[in-house]
């Protein structure tokens, strides 16, 4: 089968590779339908996941059909056409007791698809911890439509759960790439009075303004004026960083008001410093983390409802012969990409 694959630093190729096998009871076979790419596939690329395994097949966002299960598979049957979530976790041990499954203690837990073992970016993955793995879409939903559900999407989830918002907040966003979106739509979900995103880009600006009317959109520049302005205690209420620069994370610590929560949904590829003099008196509460991906079957239910659409973030479509071409238009963020489905049919 055709599996794109982390060959060495700062090179990934299509290659050729024998379909996977189940080798666990608790093992599913998948055959892709449709895939993505993921701003981490680049850092796996560039050499900034020192866990990546080089030789493995490259893709952590997919859906597909259930091909073959191992004995111990209950949530999922053959045929199935399924979402995959990008961490794998035993459902067993303290951590994915406590719903804190990206700290699943397993030796494959969390994100070990498409980094340490196979992943999606290919015709057929083999999903271990298959029944905590896989979540059936419903039947009228679509494959485009439940694509980003097991990555990017729960991560979106994830950050808005875990930011305590309420009715009366103004909510600060900064960072409107994919994930920021997804994040932006899981926020818009707890219906709070404001909702702010801050975006460099201009054409990701004029995204939020087309699709999203009733946010307000602001450039980095006049960000802290535009949340004074619109938050009635000197700052947000609740502020999600989902851009990821040294910029970015003052800015999210500067605009929040006293006592506000201040939620890190992006990496950074340094530390960064928290200047707690500056700080002093503002009080405030951070959360940090990787996403806690154990919220799939309510994130397809809402979908299912129509409450939450993600299909305008496929900006582009390839087969995954193509891929190559796929990676050069998203790594450069050409054609004003966002997001790009790869599929295989
Ligand atoms: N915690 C997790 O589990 C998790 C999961 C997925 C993604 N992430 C992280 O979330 C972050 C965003 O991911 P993405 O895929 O959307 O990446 P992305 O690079 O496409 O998005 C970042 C966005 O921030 C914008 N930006 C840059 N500088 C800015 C500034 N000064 N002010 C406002 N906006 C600015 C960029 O223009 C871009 O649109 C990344 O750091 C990624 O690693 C974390
Ligand atoms: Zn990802
Ligand atoms: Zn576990």
């Amino acid at each position: 089968m055709l599996a794109y694959t982390y060959k060495s630093d700062g090179n990934f190729e299509l290659t050729q590779k024998p379909k996977p096998q189940i080798i666990d009871p608790q093992d599913a076979i998948i055959r892709v339908t449709m895939s993505s790419i993921c701003t981490s596939d680049l850092h796996i690329k560039h050499g900034s996941v020192p866990k990546a395994v080089q030789g493995i097949t490259v893709g952590h966002e997919m859906v597909g059909i259930v091909e073959e299960i191992g004995a111990d598979v209950k949530n999922v049957k053959v045929g199935d056409r399924v979402t995959v979530n990008v961490e794998t976790f035993c459902g067993e041990c303290f951590f994915c007791k406590n719903g804190f499954v990206n700290n699943c203690s397993d030796k494959n837990g969390g994100w070990a698809l498409g980094c340490r073992i196979d992943g999606g970016q290919a015709e057929y993955v083999r999903v271990p911890y298959a029944n905590q793995g896989l979540n059936k879409i419903p039947d009228s939903v679509s494959d485009e439509q439940a694509l980003f559900v097991g990555d990017i999407l729960a991560t979106g989830f994830w950050a808005a759960r875990i930011s305590e918002i309420k009715q009366n907040d103004t909510v600060l966003i900064i960072g409107a790439g994919p994930t920021g979106i997804c994040t932006l739509l899981c926020v818009m979900l707890k219906n709070p009075q404001k909702i702010i995103v801050c975006e460099k880009d201009e054409v990701r600006r004029n995204f939020i303004k087309r699709y999203y009317p009733n946010v307000i959109v602001t450039e980095p520049e006049s960000c802290l004026d535009v949340v004074n302005k619109e938050s009635e205690h000197g700052g947000a209420d609740v502020v999600l960083e989902v851009a990821g620069t040294e910029e970015t994370f003052k800015t999210a610590w500067q605009a929040a008001r006293p006592n506000a929560i201040v939620t890190v949904v992006a990496l950074y590829d340094k530390p960064m410093t928290l200047p707690l003099p500056d700080m002093y008196g503002k009080n405030l509460t951070f959360k940090t983390g990787g996403v806690d991906g154990c919220d799939c079957e309510e994130i397809l239910s809402l979908i299912e409802q129509g409450k939450i659409d993600t299909t305008p973030l496929i900006t582009h479509k390839f087969p995954l012969k193509d891929i190559e071409k796929a990676y050069e238009i998203f790594e450069n963020r050409r054609e004003n990409v966002i997001k790009i489905a790869i599929t295989n049919e």
